[in-house]
């Protein structure tokens, strides 16, 4: 939108000329509107209310149809009243009240009002001219009903008498056009025009009086004038024949002039006229009088009948009336006058102070409006003339806002920069006038201007990511945190609702692990977490206001699941406790310190929760063996003596370090023996403290049994392992799982070889029938291999060696499985 005022500008002709959009144009006319005119409409005085005059919207080019919705309006210039309105709905101009051409013009002969005519949106400034034509409504009228002359009878043929002259408020030919004299046979009537142009009648003495004949005589004088129907108004001249010489008083000047300023207080004179009379005696006593006054100057002024002195005994006020001019009168004792005008000009006084009109203002406006937009228009008027009218309007510094002056004392308030509702929601405008006058005057009006709201602002997370912390096994539905997001604007459009983005988490929607509450933002857990499954994940959460469209943003919650010490150790070496027989060989030469076996386990916790300790619980000789309290490595403590027990049976308990901690025990069976060919003596290998003699009777001939059960098998092994070069593993059905599986800790075992420095050996029993879980394997040295010999024994012959009865059912497959050493 243009930021300046549209004005539109049309010659007195009215030919419909655009002229000008632009701020140049609006400087020229601001100059030159006053000596051309505007759109002008003529119109007679005293229409009827309601009559048309014209119609602007045809005669501006104007789309009839928004004149309503543009909320066209026609102002009086200087002025409350409304002598004009227009029809919204087809651009008719209208009579809205009495226009008395009189009232407001007088005797000037051409008489306009002026008006503006005021559209928004965009909002645009027409100024109308009505040129208000005169209609013969008012009659001539005399002064005085009776007009008292006094004529000597020694008057000669010729001699002229003054009449003043009947009014007309009407102007032109609807004012005084002619006399019209009773016919006598004394007197014709002359009409007269002064230099300055004001009428006035002579009686001419047509045939000499004889007082003695006639005393008085009555005359009727009608004036009459030019308009359609004629008017006319009457007066008695009354004439009384004197029987003495007489001279009329003679006025020192022909026309007065006075100056005085406005608001001059009561009684101050004016000026004092004087006219002389030759006469002696009561003949030269000169009284005064107004001959002709208008009702205005006859509430102004006072003349003294003796001094003929004017004084004020009214209020003057420039803004009423700036000149007046009135007749004076001076008679002499025997009634002959003479007239005189007086002018008297009222000065003006700078008593106005201007008067600000907001004419028009878009309230409120919306924070998104570009800055040079405008939005009100503001009209500054001074009654007061010259330099006492010129204002100058300032609007205060605070506020983005500024005037621009427009055509004639009109300014567009326009703004300056972004407005912003979020920061100031309400301006309160004080617009300040000061005229030039001196001292000057100045006023100033103050409106509220609000801002409306625009959805500019996107909710804003409070936090650039959130995240929240879980524990493990939590109750669905708990919550798990927050997230708050601000949006400053106003209503809907600051209202924020919380949504969760699509998104997956393990590869199920995200909607299925948390909800979000779409007012509070409070976020929920929907199913319980596994911290073995996963440690976190990431959640989208979207702020989105109510707007139209509306705005949005998006915050990242990253959820941690906290452990909880939930799983047990879980023991990889040995098997555990019932499940599967293990066995190690330690040499009987094994020196103190020497590395026999390692318990290994795994914890799926993690950290403190998964962080294990050993303990040896039982054991046959309690001061052999000890276990690497976090290591898990099996050592001798001393060196083997001939009087250990071949059999030594351990029991290792593994706890984790979570509160409460939990624990996992295993059984370690150790045989203190350089080959295979003790192993028969397996069967005593039990810590079993109540074993009777019958028992280990039996057990010894079950082992030799199985002994030699196991040298066969062994050979059979032999003979088919020298067929095949390549050596195998006996895993009978064992799942091989990736060594990388394995936590850190296991990495030991075949990397740094801590066991190789030792014996390098190991042993496996493993259940075929439970091989499906298990979750280790050991990464076999190629060269070491040819050398290994492998031991296959039927499940059923350990089973009752080791096992306590119960578990000897499920026992699967045994293993012992030792290599060669090199030390
Ligand atoms: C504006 O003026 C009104 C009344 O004078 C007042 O209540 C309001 O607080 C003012 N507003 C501002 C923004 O100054
Ligand atoms: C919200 O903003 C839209 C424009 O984005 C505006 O039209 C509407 O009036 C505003 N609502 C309120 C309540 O301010
Ligand atoms: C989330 O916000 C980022 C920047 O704040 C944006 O790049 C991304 O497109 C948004 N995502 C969605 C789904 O709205």
């Amino acid at each position: 939108m243009n930021a300046f005022l549209f004005v539109k500008y049309y010659p007195m002709t009215m030919n419909k000329q655009r002229v000008l959009r632009s701020y140049c144009f609006v400087f020229f006319f601001v100059l030159a509107s006053d000596a051309r005119g505007d759109l002008t409409y003529s119109v007679q005085e005293e229409l009827k209310h309601g009559s048309v005059i014209g119609n602007v919207a045809k005669d501006l080019g104007l789309d009839a149809n928004r004149l309503f919705a543009r909320k066209a309006r026609v102002d009086m210039e200087g002025s409350d009243r409304q002598y004009c309105g227009i029809n919204q709905r087809n651009g008719d101009l209208l009579v809205a009240e009495r226009i008395d051409r009189e009232e407001h013009c007088g005797e000037r002969p051409s008489c306009v009002l002026r008006f503006d005519l005021l559209l928004e949106n965009p909002l645009e400034l027409h100024r109308l001219s009505l040129q208000v034509q005169d209609i013969n409504d008012n009659a001539p009228v005399f002064p005085k009903d009776v007009i008292k002359l006094d004529i000597r009878e020694s008057g000669v043929k010729g001699a002229r008498y003054r009449i003043n002259a009947a009014q007309d408020a009407d102007i032109g030919q609807n004012s005084v056009q002619r006399y019209i004299l009773q016919q006598n046979p004394h007197f014709v009537f002359s009409s007269q025009t002064t230099n300055s142009g004001n009428k006035y009648g002579e009686l001419v003495l047509d045939k000499e009086l004889d007082r003695e004949e006639q005393q008085e005589i009555k005359l009727l004088l009608t004036a009459v004038d030019g308009g359609s129907p004629q008017k006319s108004g009457t007066v008695v001249i009354h004439v009384i024949v004197l029987d003495a010489n007489d001279n009329a008083p003679v006025f020192t000047e022909a026309i007065y002039t006075a100056s005085i300023p406005e608001n001059s207080p009561l009684k101050t004179p004016v000026i004092t006229v004087s006219a002389s009379d030759a006469d002696e005696g009561v003949n030269g006593e000169v009284t005064y009088e107004f001959s002709r006054l208008s009702d205005k100057s006859q509430k102004l002024f006072s003349l003294d009948q003796k001094t003929g002195e004017i004084q004020v005994t009214g209020v003057i006020d420039y803004e009423e009336g700036s000149k007046y001019e009135v007749m004076i009168e001076a008679k002499d004792g025997y009634g002959l006058s003479s007239e005189a005008k007086v002018i008297i000009d009222i000065t003006d006084i700078n008593d106005n102070p201007p008067v600000i009109y907001l004419k028009s203002l878009s309230n409120p406006i919306p924070e998104n409006v570009s800055p040079g937009t405008e939005v009100g228009i503001i009209n500054v008027q001074d009654r007061d003339s010259e330099k006492n009218r010129q204002v100058r309007c300032s609007i205060q510094r605070n506020v983005p806002f500024k005037l621009v002056p427009s055509i004639k004392n009109y300014y567009s308030l326009v703004t300056t920069g972004q407005l912003d509702r979020e920061l100031v929601s309400d301006y309160n405008i004080t617009i300040t006038a000061t005229d030039e006058g001196s001292p000057p005057l100045s006023s100033s009006k103050t409106f509220e201007l609000s801002v409306a709201d625009i959805n500019d602002n996107p909710p804003v997370f409070e936090e650039q990511s959130y995240s929240a912390y879980v524990n493990e096994n939590n109750k669905p539905g708990s919550t798990l945190c927050s997230v708050t997001a601000r949006d400053p604007d106003w209503r809907q459009n600051g209202t924020v609702i919380y949504s969760l983005l699509a998104g997956e988490v393990n590869s199920a929607p995200v909607s299925s692990y948390v909800s979000v509450n779409g007012d509070t933002g409070v976020i929920h857990t929907v199913r319980s977490f596994d911290y073995e499954q996963f440690r976190s994940f990431k959640v989208h959460v979207m702020a989105r206001d109510n707007g139209s469209p509306p705005l949005s943003s998006n915050v990242t919650v990253n959820v941690f699941i906290l452990d909880v010490n939930d799983n047990s150790p879980q023991i990889l070496y040995p098997a555990p406790e019932g499940n599967s027989f293990m066995t190690e060989l330690v040499p009987k030469a094994a020196h103190g310190g020497s590395l026999v076996s390692k318990v290994i386990a795994v914890d799926a916790d993690s950290g403190q929760n998964a962080w294990l300790s050993y303990h040896i619980v039982k054991s046959t000789d309690p001061g052999l063996f000890t276990i690497g309290l976090h290591s898990g490595e099996i050592r001798t403590q001393r060196d083997i003596s001939e009087s250990d027990s071949m059999k030594q049976n351990l029991i290792v308990a593994v706890k984790d370090n979570g509160q409460p901690s939990l624990s996992a025990t295993c059984s370690m069976y150790l045989l203190i023996s350089d080959n295979l060919t003790e192993v028969p003596e397996l069967k005593d290998i039990s810590y079993d403290e109540k074993n009777s003699k019958l028992t280990s009777y039996l057990i010894i001939a079950l082992v030799s049994v199985s002994t030699f059960f196991l040298t066969f098998i062994i050979i059979i092994l032999g003979v088919r392992f020298c067929h095949r070069r390549k050596p195998r593993l006996l895993f009978d059905g064992a799942v091989a799982i990736p060594s990388a599986y394995l936590p850190p800790n296991y990495a030991d075992v075949d990397g740094t070889g801590t066991l190789r420095s030792a014996y390098n050996y190991d042993a496996y029993l493993t259940t075929g029938s439970r091989t499906s879980d298990f979750k280790f394997v050991t990464s076999y040295n190629d060269n070491t291999l040819p050398a290994d010999q492998t031991l296959r024994k039927s499940p059923s012959d350990f089973a009752d060696v080791f096992g306590d009865g119960d578990s000897s059912p499920e026992v699967g497959n045994i293993y012992v499985h030792f290599f060669d050493r090199s030390y």
